[in-house]
């Protein structure tokens, strides 16, 4: 098969060269050219997908359409995370560090659906390593059908002969398409065999998941340039030592982006967590200090957190300061307020803040739980297990609001919880005797001191 024709381009100010060059003789930037197609074929791709027909402007009130239909994919959290299901013909990137679980949640999705005749299509796992996993998360799905295979050509010539109702591949960075010399991995062999999938199987109306690796820095690099042509993004996260995995949506053209679903690994895959709050709260009643329970929302879900901070005489000469699952700028912007606005001396403490449970927070309003944790352990003094926050630190040390405080509050409530100390600015509106617990505005962090000890 003559090969198609290529010439790389600058991805910043778009010159172009017959060959890969370092640095842009026209943009001075380095390591932005990438290979692209010029020629196809034969245009392969239009006669693959048979569409051939010019595109007529319509009216919207003329523009026909079947109601959208979803593919129950038997997971609550899954559905969920896709906006209630998945929709026909849509194209969800699953983005993830190695080792998170991206396999194992696919693999796990395929093999459970009844009578599907799914496609799971491995660039990096044998038949018979997949045939083991499958064993080990248990299947009822016959009609799943695997293959090993990198070669963009052959997986479509697949997908012609077996006709699944839905894709997985598994992942962009191993396909590899003949028209392109660069690596399998590359930006533009990514490109090329994401949109050349994406015109096939939108044209047959089959659901795509594509997998893709986040690099260390964290974000989606190769993959990242899917994202715009994708339907739907989600990301796998946690925290490899501990066993719950959040289930992100960053993208959906059908449905919320800000959901979320949460699983725990296990040794026979991953199982959903319906109870988040029940789960992330240890549930010890021995009065330790340094110990606050936040009321966070995580996407569209309330969820309890227990944040843990520890506030010691440092040893050493510049006092530490370290979070896991927080960001450690806000932590040093949050000390600085106790500092400056409150006059607690903290500049010589040693200060370790940990959100239980592996999990990152960006949610603002665990500032108030943060400065409550750490308020408690430099006084050592416990807080009640029975009390929980939810409210923004401003700089000036004022309390401040945060959005869908009645949801917090609902979740505290239903969990049993007796206070739940909130912004004063987020107190109209609330409806008091809705609720049994009992809910305490506060105007600045000295109120909060005030209050809790
Ligand atoms: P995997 O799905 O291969 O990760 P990814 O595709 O994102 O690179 O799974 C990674 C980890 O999950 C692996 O270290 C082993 C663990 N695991 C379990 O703990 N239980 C299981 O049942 C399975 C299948 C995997
Ligand atoms: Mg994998």
């Amino acid at each position: 098969m003559a090969k198609a024709k290529t010439r790389y381009y600058c991805q910043n100010c778009g010159a172009h060269s017959s060959q890969w060059i370092g640095k842009c003789s026209s943009c001075g930037e380095w390591n932005t050219y990438v290979e692209e197609v010029i020629e196809k074929t034969a245009s392969k791709a239009i006669s693959r997908s048979g569409r051939q027909e010019k595109s007529v402007p319509l009216r919207i009130k003329d523009i026909t359409y079947n109601k959208e239909e979803r593919i129950n994919l038997n997971s609550k959290e899954l559905n969920r995370v896709l906006g209630n299901g998945l929709v026909y013909g849509s194209i969800v990137l699953v983005g993830g560090e190695p080792g998170i679980g991206k396999s194992t949640l696919l693999l796990q999705m395929a093999v459970s659906l009844t009578r599907l005749r799914v496609l799971y299509v491995s660039g990096e796992e044998s038949e018979q390593q997949i045939r083991l996993r499958a064993e080990r998360i248990g299947y009822v799905n016959d009609n799943c059908l695997i293959v090993t295979e990198t070669d963009l050509d052959t997986i479509i010539g697949h997908i012609k002969s077996v006709k699944p109702e839905l894709i997985v591949i598994d992942s962009v960075q191993t396909l590899h398409s003949q028209n392109l010399d660069s690596a399998a991995g590359s930006v533009s062999q990514i490109r090329e065999c994401a949109a050349e999938l994406q015109q096939y199987t939108k044209y047959l109306n089959i659901p795509l998941f594509l997998i893709g690796h986040i690099t260390k820095a964290g974000n989606l690099a190769g993959p990242k340039v899917l994202e715009h042509m994708v339907d739907t993004v989600l990301q796998f996260e946690g925290d490899r030592n501990y066993g719950y995995r959040i289930l992100r949506t960053l993208k959906n053209r059908f449905g919320s982006a800000s959901e979320l679903g949460i699983f725990e690994m296990h040794n026979e895959g991953l199982r959903e967590v319906t109870n988040p709050s029940e789960i992330l709260l240890s549930h010890q009643n021995n009065d330790l200090s340094g110990v606050a329970i936040s009321a966070t929302l995580e996407g569209m879900r309330p969820i309890l957190i227990e944040v843990q901070a520890l506030v010691s005489t440092a040893a050493y000469g510049t006092p530490q300061r370290s979070a896991t699952g927080f960001d450690v700028k806000r932590l040093n912007m949050l000390l600085a307020v106790l500092e400056k606005r409150n006059g607690f001396r903290l500049s010589s403490k040693d200060v370790f803040l940990n959100i239980a449970g592996g999990i990152k927070v960006d949610d603002p309003a665990i500032d108030l739980a943060v400065v409550a944790a750490i308020l408690s352990s430099n006084e050592d003094l416990p807080l009640s297990k029975k009390h929980c926050f939810a409210a923004e630190v401003g700089l000036s040390g004022e309390i401040r609001s945060v959005n869908k405080v009645d949801q917090r509050i609902k979740e505290a409530d239903k969990l049993g919880f007796e206070k739940i100390y909130i912004s004063a600015h987020n107190q109209k509106g609330i409806d008091k005797s809705q609720h049994q617990i009992e809910i305490i505005p506060l105007k600045t962090v000295r109120d909060l001191f005030l209050k809790i000890f």
